[in-house]
């Protein structure tokens, strides 16, 4: 725990005044287009805290670049018949481009194909082979002799050991939902070459992830405990605490970084051990082309490293590449790891494969002059804490009540009244004390958010700025003075234009076209202020000449949302069971499928007619200890009452829920959960969002009402 003084003047908890930040964002796949999911997840957050942090004056470093390697890039290139050179070339562009013109301002956007980073990841690995820290394991894993590849769990299907279903993955049924691995399948075969694969030995270094299970519990659980969001946090302990197994860093395959030893042809490192080092080569490249020691940013303990990443990642950048970082032994590790939730589209999963998202490229193409308009919506929505939802409608509703009615609007009325009173000159006014203290106020607010990667926080904060000068605009109404009392209107507008250059410096980070507009407005030189200067008296001068008005923002029609509407839906793929084309890496964390679920096996009615389901009323409800997703209920089923366990407590708090009505199945043989005997089943409807909802009679009935 630190206590520091920080460059504004107020003191913020649990802060060490850092000397220099390495700040990454999540290199991207370049074997596609990215959304905006994607954007608000990590790129977005990322951007508006390095803004922040140069607007502070901090030496800071921000680095991405392409994730260029991977068995999901060598299967697309199979799949599409082209290379996997063709595809990464193409879509580093493309997602290169598209972050520039989002304003996303990367120091370096490298790339992991180059020369550069093949040194720096051979290095990492050579420097584990020699201390001896690998493990070498032989295992038989499957072959395609057709394509003569080793095959990623996802590319073997098979019949289902547990419920018979055809084509299930060598990873997960999606029929019954059971984790499989690719050797319980019954009839594997490739989905290459449609043949069966054979089992071949093959030997792999593995990075002992156990072994630093005690470091971890220190540095991970133990000293982040209070600052790391609780998404992040709660993600780790459960791996953690779930047991640690060794990982295998190398792959079969010629697409990669070669594994740098003798005996090891045909072997490529895992697209996971090499990416998050491309956070150093690309480092590297930026110290060389800006003469810089690329050392600073990685190896001084006076560094605040922090990746922005999406909830996917975060095992690969909480436990992986810290744990790697700290073998390394001259490296920092992340201060933070400030990892977003998902962002669903029009009440589905945001999918590029099946067609149900905003590509960047896309919006940037029907949009070109709308980004801090999608940069304020997406920060407005941010999924911090949980998923979030973008709709058009509300994407409509926010750039037109929120950035027009009140930003734009405020502007506008200022600049307009200031031409016509005081001929655009800046005019005699005396200091507002109150409303020094107001902005500075509001400056120390949004700090303190962003300092704790509140970004919706801190951009509510920094809109009240605008609100409060709409509000002053209002009740004076300097338009009604200017006749009798011309020194009255006169410190309005000099209020109001003061108000206006702070909000050049402070909505910066969250919308830079604004900032580039408002001190075109003002004739002001960006360059020329800094963060705190935001509620400095006089931040713009008496007499001072402003420069032309122009409209922030334009309101967004009904057609143009239906447009956008329209696309989604003529895009959507009928197909219900596409699963994301997901690199292999990324298929070890959950599987995502989409939201409709197959449907499962005929019954009879007979068998229907075994179910015993009854309404009921829930009495009591309390948390079972040390299950975070329990709670232990009594339900009254009319003719007794009965204890039910239901892993129901993420959704709903125990307060919340007594006297609630429920349908239960009510003839479930009893089973013991937690030492608790549970009898019974309380019925629940997941929606898309994964969020849980119970199902009840329409009116209140009779408790032990059967349900048939
Ligand atoms: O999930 C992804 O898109 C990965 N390419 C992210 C890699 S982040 C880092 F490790 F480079
Ligand atoms: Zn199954």
């Amino acid at each position: 725990m630190f206590i520091n003084l920080i460059s504004d003047g107020i003191y913020l908890p649990n802060m060490k005044h850092w000397k220099r930040y390495t700040i990454t964002a999540a290199l991207p796949y370049a074997n596609g287009p990215k959304h905006i999911g994607h954007l608000a997840g990590a790129y977005l957050p990322a951007d508006i805290y390095v803004r922040y942090l140069r607007l502070k004056k901090r030496d800071v470093l921000f680095v991405c670049g392409s994730d260029e390697h991977g068995t999901a890039i060598t299967m697309q290139a199979m799949q599409e018949n082209t290379t996997p050179q063709a595809i990464i070339d193409k879509y580093h562009v493309l997602v290169r481009d598209s972050f520039e013109k989002l304003g996303i301002s990367f120091d370096i956007y490298h790339r992991t194909s180059s020369p550069l980073h093949h040194e720096t990841a051979q290095e990492f690995f050579l420097d584990f082979y020699n201390k001896g820290l690998f493990k070498e394991i032989t295992t038989d894993q499957y072959f395609d002799e057709e394509k003569k590849i080793f095959l990623a769990d996802r590319y073997i299907t098979g019949t289902c050991p547990n419920c018979g279903y055809e084509r299930a993955y060598g990873d997960q049924c999606e029929h019954c939902g059971k984790s499989l691995s690719p050797s319980d399948l019954i009839n594997p075969r490739s989905t290459l070459s449609g043949l069966a694969p054979v089992l071949r030995p093959t030997k792999h270094w593995y990075l002992p992830l156990n072994e630093y299970e005690p470091w971890l519990r220190t540095w991970l659980l133990r000293d982040h405990a209070k600052d790391w969001k609780t998404n992040v946090y709660g993600q780790c302990k459960s791996w953690i605490e779930g047991g640690l197994q060794p990982r295998a860093m190398t792959r079969d395959g010629e697409w990669g970084i070669k594994v740098p030893l003798p005996d090891a042809e045909g072997k490529v490192l895992y697209v996971w051990f090499d990416a998050p080092i491309g956070y150093i080569s690309a480092t590297k490249q930026w110290a060389l082309d800006n003469n810089k020691l690329w050392e600073l940013y990685w190896k001084d303990s006076d560094t605040r490293l922090v990746h922005f990443v999406g909830k996917d990642n975060i095992v690969f950048h909480c436990i992986i590449f810290p744990v790697m970082l700290h073998m390394h032994g001259d490296y920092i590790v992340p201060d933070n790891v400030p990892a977003n939730e998902f962002l669903n589209l029009e009440g589905n999963k945001m999918s590029t494969s099946r067609k149900w998202s905003v590509e960047m490229h896309e919006y940037l193409e029907d949009f070109p002059d709308k980004v801090d308009e999608l940069r304020y919506v997406l920060c407005s929505i941010a999924p911090e804490t949980k998923d979030s939802e973008f709709t058009w409608k509300d994407y409509q509703t926010r750039v037109n009540s929120e950035l027009v009615a009140i930003l734009g609007n405020f502007v506008n009325r200022v600049m307009v009244l200031t031409e016509k009173y005081f001929e655009g000159k800046v005019p005699k006014a005396p200091e507002n004390a109150e409303l020094k203290v107001f902005v500075t106020g509001q400056r120390d607010k949004i700090s303190e958010s962003l300092e704790n990667f509140k970004f919706r926080e801190a951009l509510t904060e920094m809109m009240n700025i605008a609100r409060h000068g709409n509000k002053m605009l209002t009740e004076k109404e300097p338009w009604k003075t200017f006749k009798e009392n011309p020194e009255a209107t006169g410190a309005v507008l000099y209020d109001s234009l003061q108000i206006i250059a702070s909000m050049a410096i402070l909505c910066e980070p969250f919308l830079p076209f604004t900032s580039r507009k408002l001190f075109g407005m003002l004739n002001l030189d960006a360059k020329n202020f800094s963060w705190a200067d935001a509620g400095r008296q006089e931040l713009i001068p008496s007499g001072h000449m402003l420069g032309k008005a122009e409209l922030l923002y334009q309101k967004i029609e009904d057609e143009t949302i239906q447009k956008q509407v329209d696309k989604l839906h003529h895009g959507k793929t009928t197909d219900t069971l596409v699963i994301e084309n997901k690199p292999a890496a990324s298929l070890e964390t959950p599987v995502q499928v989409s939201e409709t679920e197959p449907e499962k096996p005929e019954i009879t009615f007979d068998e229907f007619a075994k179910l015993d389901l009854r309404v009921g009323t829930i009495l009591t409800a309390e948390k079972v200890q040390k299950a975070d997703k329990l709670l232990k209920l009594t339900v009254d089923l009319g003719f007794e009452i009965r204890t039910v366990v239901s892993g129901i407590a993420e959704f709903f708090k125990p307060e919340n829920i007594i006297g609630q009505q429920v349908s239960v199945v009510a003839n479930l043989a009893p089973r013991k959960i937690r030492g608790i005997e549970s009898k019974g089943m309380i019925l629940l409807a997941e929606d898309e969002m994964g969020v849980l909802h119970f199902i009840l009679p329409k009116e209140l009935t009779k408790n032990g009402s059967i349900i048939r």
